[in-house]
């Protein structure tokens, strides 16, 4: 089953209105006509609605970097989907590991926003990886199990291939550190056998699953061939329209 690539740029907290829209100017002009990839940008709430106004036109989508569950209320400082969509947002990223790491972002809070996001026909991109020190002792393979199981908790079948996976080991991302080609494929690989299991083969075969961590111009391509890597989940390097548009298009 063919999956067609998929590279979206988190510009966490980084960017004001005007530095937004100038970047969000270069990636159109670089890549806002290229159609056999998906391409999105995530820009912080603040500029979303700037940003979605540059991309009108373009192929290019527009995603959020974090959501609340609940539909409205009481929860200051928090943003819903219905508000992330009513500024044009398509994707929203969950589970991102900053969020795990210092916002206490749990598999819980993370399966509770994917619930949301679908049913308010949002495309979910979870995060999942693992830190060095679960790598190094041996526990990376049941903490990719449990973060891939608790995000999927209670989401139909018919949602899975609305959903795309970031694999990005929190060791490799912002740290100029990434996965060998090989090691990331190992670990997409994994994943989409505990889909697999979760599911079906064919709906294992159709999810995408991005990887991330220092992904650059310089690595991209080398990773973007490896059998079960169907895109980059792009952090430092989406902040330069030329070094995104070289992900995208990687010479
Ligand atoms: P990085 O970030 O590309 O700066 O490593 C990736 C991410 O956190 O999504």
């Amino acid at each position: 089953m063919a999956r067609k690539k998929f590279v979206a740029g988190n510009w966490k907290m980084n960017t004001t209105i005007d530095e937004a829209k100038a970047l969000a100017k270069g990636v159109v002009e670089t890549v806002g006509n290229v159609t056999d990839v998906d391409i999105a940008v995530c820009p912080p709430f603040t500029n979303l609605l700037a940003v979605a106004e540059i991309l009108k036109g373009s192929s290019v989508k527009l995603g959020a970097q974090d959501v609340h569950w609940e539909a409205k209320g009481a929860y200051t400082g928090k943003v819903s989907c219905s508000m992330l969509k009513s500024v044009g947002v398509t994707y929203v990223i969950v589970g991102h590991s900053e969020q795990r790491q210092y916002f206490h972002e749990t598999d819980e809070t993370v399966n509770k926003k994917v619930k949301a996001v679908l049913a308010s026909e949002l495309l979910p991109i979870i995060c999942i990886g693992e830190t060095l020190d679960e790598r190094k002792s041996g526990q990376m393979d049941s903490v990719i199990e449990r973060q891939v199981k608790g995000a999927f908790s209670g989401i139909e079948a018919s949602d899975v291939t609305k959903c795309t996976i970031a694999y990005e080991p929190v060791w490799a991302i912002g740290t100029g550190e990434t996965a060998t080609p090989q090691q990331a494929n190992e670990a997409h690989i994994f994943i989409r056998k505990i889909i697999e299991k979760l599911y079906d083969k064919e709906i294992a075969a159709s999810l995408r699953i991005q990887y991330g961590g220092s992904m650059k111009p310089e690595n991209a391509k080398e990773l973007l061939a490896q059998s079960d890597v169907d895109g980059g989940l792009i952090g430092g390097a989406s902040l330069k329209a030329s070094d995104f548009a070289g992900i995208v298009n990687p010479v």
